[in-house]
């Protein structure tokens, strides 16, 4: 097993590069389920969710070749199952979309549920939905989504909430089904874009992503293609946040700005400047920290992804800040954590108080999910004395290289391996 060990207390200054969109990539990559030729991805992420689809697509078996460590050719031709079984998708929450992918090439798609970050419920009701307006049967049964169709055929699809993997599975499904699908009151993140881009560049025809209504006309055929896969929103953030939060001065470079422009604001709302470039940004915080509100929305409201690592900002800011959970209901577990360092926090369901504190102390923390786990690195970075952080296999999840990241920003940063006594029978 391996932990966090952190040392507080050290300013983040330098350049940082972003590696690509980690919720664009695990869409895109079940997405060369649809094409009947090779597709070649570039920056992609290297991280094990990545990792994890790759090999999902291997088993099934696609022929996946790395030219190197950020670009892969992927030819999926020989994938002859429309089957997923759970020791495949039970470490990867975004396997669900393999459903869209698989119901878009074989009309037919039985995927086990996928595992993946636990804050919540997660449920798939708008997913069956879509599916079912399309013209699928689509039920749970042992575990497994069982879907199929004679055939797919074009169908208006309202949202009832708005949903990124609702979102991008019936974009899946839709490319070849037969006819026009809309799809209203979708999700417009910047991976529902990049993912429309991707399919039209292998011949699909999906327009108006990044708006509420994606237009979808079916086509027959989709070729190979080479694509590049977005900077990740983020991990951009959660470097942008590191950098106020220690009072920084960091270049965080291979960004789309505007992608960015809700994180920016909250940024300067609490004291930082933020300098934009055309692909990069500058955020530099010498002066106090200043309390805020937040509420998290749908893009291009403040992301939920970035709630906990923006949190901790307001643990330490001066003042009171509410931040109010706008997507998931029960996205405060790691306020625990952060309470043993020395966080004065109130959390009601989906509301949270932060009275912030003059700082935070290192102690001994665990990762609840992926952000979680960014923030607790965040507020280690700014505590004194020394943090170590456990379950960090979730942050290797979606953060590439992130310990060699922050060290070369000047973080005192490393992992540890240590032996998991917890489940060591008590002596005596
Ligand atoms: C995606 O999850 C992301 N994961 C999440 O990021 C992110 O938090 C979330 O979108 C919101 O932006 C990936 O892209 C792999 P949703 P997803 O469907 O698609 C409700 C990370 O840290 N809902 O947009 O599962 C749901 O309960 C991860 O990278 C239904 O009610 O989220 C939630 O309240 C964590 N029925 C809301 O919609 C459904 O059928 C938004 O969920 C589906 C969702």
């Amino acid at each position: 097993m391996e932990k966090l060990v952190i040392h507080g207390g050290n300013r983040l200054t330098g350049e940082v590069e972003i590696s690509g969109a980690k919720n664009a990539a695990v869409a895109i990559i079940p997405a060369t389920l649809l094409a009947q030729d090779v597709c070649r991805i570039e920056n992609i992420p290297n991280i094990s969710d990545v990792v994890t689809m790759v090999r999902i697509l291997s088993n099934m078996g696609a022929v996946v070749r790395y030219l190197n460590k950020h670009t892969i050719e992927i030819d999926t031709r020989p994938v002859n199952s429309y089957i997923v079984p759970h020791e495949m998708t039970k470490k990867l929450r975004a396997s669900y979309y393999l459903i869209g992918a698989l119901l878009g090439r074989y009309n037919r798609a039985k995927v086990s549920l996928p595992g993946g970050c636990n804050f919540g419920v997660r449920p798939i009701d708008l997913h069956i939905k879509g599916f079912e307006l399309l013209g699928a049967t689509a039920n749970v049964e042992n575990a497994m989504i069982v879907a199929s169709a004679d055939h797919l055929t074009g169908a208006s699809v309202y949202m009832d909430k708005v949903s990124v993997g609702a979102t991008i599975n019936v974009m899946l499904a839709a490319v070849k089904a037969r006819g026009l699908t809309i799809i209203e009151n979708a999700a417009k993140e910047p991976h529902i874009v990049d993912l429309a881009n991707f399919l039209n560049a292998m011949g699909a025809d999906v327009r108006g992503a990044g708006t509420d209504v994606i237009k979808i006309r079916g086509v027959t055929h989709l070729h190979g293609c080479e694509y590049s896969i977005i900077p990740d929103q983020i991990e951009a953030g959660t470097y942008m946040v590191a950098a106020a939060a220690t009072k920084g001065d960091v270049l965080v470079k291979n960004v789309i700005p505007k992608h960015l422009e809700s994180i920016s604001a909250k940024l300067v709302e609490c004291g930082a400047q933020v300098i934009e470039y055309d692909d990069a940004v500058r955020v530099r915080c010498d002066g106090p920290l200043k309390r805020c509100n937040l509420k998290t929305m749908p893009h291009p409201g403040f992301p939920t992804d970035m709630q906990p690592q923006m949190s901790v900002i307001l643990a330490i800011a001066n003042g009171t800040s509410l931040v109010s959970e706008g997507v998931w209901d029960n996205r405060f577990r790691y306020v625990d954590q952060l309470i043993r360092m020395g966080a004065n926090v109130q959390v009601d369901g989906t509301i949270a108080v932060f009275q912030g504190v003059e700082e935070l102390t290192g102690a001994p923390v665990r990762a609840d999910d992926l952000r979680a786990g960014a923030a607790m690195i965040i507020a280690g970075l700014v505590a004194r004395g020394t943090t170590e952080i456990e379950d960090i296999i979730y942050i290797d999840r979606g953060y590439e290289d992130y310990v060699e990241k922050l060290r070369d920003l000047g973080a005192d940063i490393y992992r540890k391996e240590f032996r998991d006594d917890h489940n060591q029978p008590a002596a005596g």
